[in-house]
């Protein structure tokens, strides 16, 4: 009788060790800030921590038996270079494995590994998927190359743009001197349109040479509170570009966005820079459908949305799309693929360096159809405030 009460007695404590254990370890799947699912061989989930379930915005009940490509991403298939139908073949991991998930308001990078699970018997059960979400990472990178890129730019340019400050004022002095007295230099009309020529060439030149300043030093700012939502439908609203023809232009803007501490000129000049490259997409977009005998409108997609710590803007075209080779170049200054004398491929960079002094991220996704910039203001507290625009 007593050996029983030991063995029943043992077999509690056991039981509750197991309990324990098992509880500890659903504490730390759950604690873990990855997103974490478990497959078996028909791609079915048999388990997932709490930030998966986040994620994907179901009770972990309701996802469990589901497949795991309908889960993540909303897809009858499974994905073309399926990481775990790799572990499942193979037995072995896969690491690093990246996925894009687009939605209608965002697009985001993920980086999957899988790792099999054996049984005791060895055979190869399940697979544990790990999937982060890298998008942040992935932008602050880019941007942090980026800048340095546009610093050591910046400090050549910088002389450059200086030097060159002082010849353009007398090319354009002397030009306006001879405009003023026509006669005196003996300047017929011929020679009133050459020399207004000039004047012309050399205001283009001092813009570029302003761009370029603006690239490598901090001006003045003046900061004020802005009303983002206002600057955006006036500011796009006044951007006409020739030849574009119809444009359709669509504001989904968010009433609950407060006021932005910010310098609403560079912060005009930043959203006429994007939206004139949206234009300029479109166009040429419909250029090529016309030639092709295609029908297309273009279309630009313009989004305010107030999020934890920021004002994200963003600006969407069903343009010509950013071809990979290119994307790592387009903030850097001088990069333009516009025929001479339509771009100087100053706009990005000073755009991009305009929001670095704004505390803030610009970056760009071009997936398909769809190229979208989108640009990060961070919101101050109210103690910030000075005065409204
Ligand atoms: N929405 C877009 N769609 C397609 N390509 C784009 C888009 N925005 C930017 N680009 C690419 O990025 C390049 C650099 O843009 P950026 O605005 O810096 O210079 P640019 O438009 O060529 O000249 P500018 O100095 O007159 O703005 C463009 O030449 C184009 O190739
Ligand atoms: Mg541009």
């Amino acid at each position: 009788m007593e050996h029983q009460n030991d063995e029943q007695s043992k077999q509690e404590h056991c039981s509750r060790k197991i309990q324990v254990s098992k509880r500890e370890l659903e504490t730390v799947f759950d604690a873990i800030d990855t997103m974490i699912c478990i497959v078996d061989n028909n791609l079915s989930i048999v388990r997932v921590n709490k930030k998966y379930a986040g994620f994907v915005g179901h009770e972990i009940k309701a996802i469990l038996g589901k497949k795991c490509h309908e889960m993540f991403f909303n897809c009858d298939s499974q994905c073309a270079d399926c990481p775990c139908l790799v572990t499942f073949q193979t037995g072995e991991a896969v690491v690093n494995k990246r996925f894009i998930k687009k939605n209608p308001q965002e697009i985001r990078y993920f980086e999957v590994k899988t790792f099999p699970v054996y049984d005791p018997s060895g055979i190869l059960i399940h697979v544990i998927e790990f999937i982060k979400d890298v998008t942040d990472e992935k932008r602050m990178i880019e941007q942090l190359i980026r800048s340095e890129k546009l610093a050591s730019i910046g400090v050549m340019t910088a002389g450059i743009a200086h030097e060159m400050n002082n010849p353009l004022s007398g090319i354009s002095g002397t030009a306006v001197n001879l405009l003023e007295k026509p006669e005196k230099y003996g300047l017929n009309d011929k020679g009133i349109s050459r020399v207004g020529t000039i004047l012309e060439s050399a205001a283009r030149a001092t813009v570029i040479m302003k761009d370029l300043l603006h690239l490598s030093k901090k001006n003045e700012s003046v900061y004020v509170m802005v009303d983002l939502n206002r600057l955006l439908i006036k500011t796009i609203n006044a951007v006409h570009l020739e030849g574009a023809g119809e444009i359709q232009k669509k504001f989904m803007l968010d009433e609950s966005l407060p006021f932005v501490y910010c310098d609403p000129s560079r912060i005009d000049q930043v959203i006429m820079n994007v939206v004139t490259n949206a234009m300029q997409s479109v166009t040429e977009k419909k250029q090529q459908m016309s030639a092709e005998g295609k029908k297309y409108t273009g279309r630009i997609v313009v989004s305010s949305q107030k999020q934890a710590a920021t004002a994200l803007i963003t600006i969407a075209d069903n343009g010509i799309g950013i071809n990979p080779d290119i994307r790592r170049r387009i903030f850097d200054p001088f990069f333009s693929t516009k025929p001479a004398g339509q771009g100087t491929g100053l706009g990005l960079s000073v755009s991009h360096r305009i929001i670095e002094e704004h505390r803030g991220r610009i970056y760009f996704d071009s997936i398909d159809e769809t190229t979208k910039f989108s640009i990060e203001l961070p919101l101050e507290s109210a103690g910030t405030k000075i005065k409204e625009e």
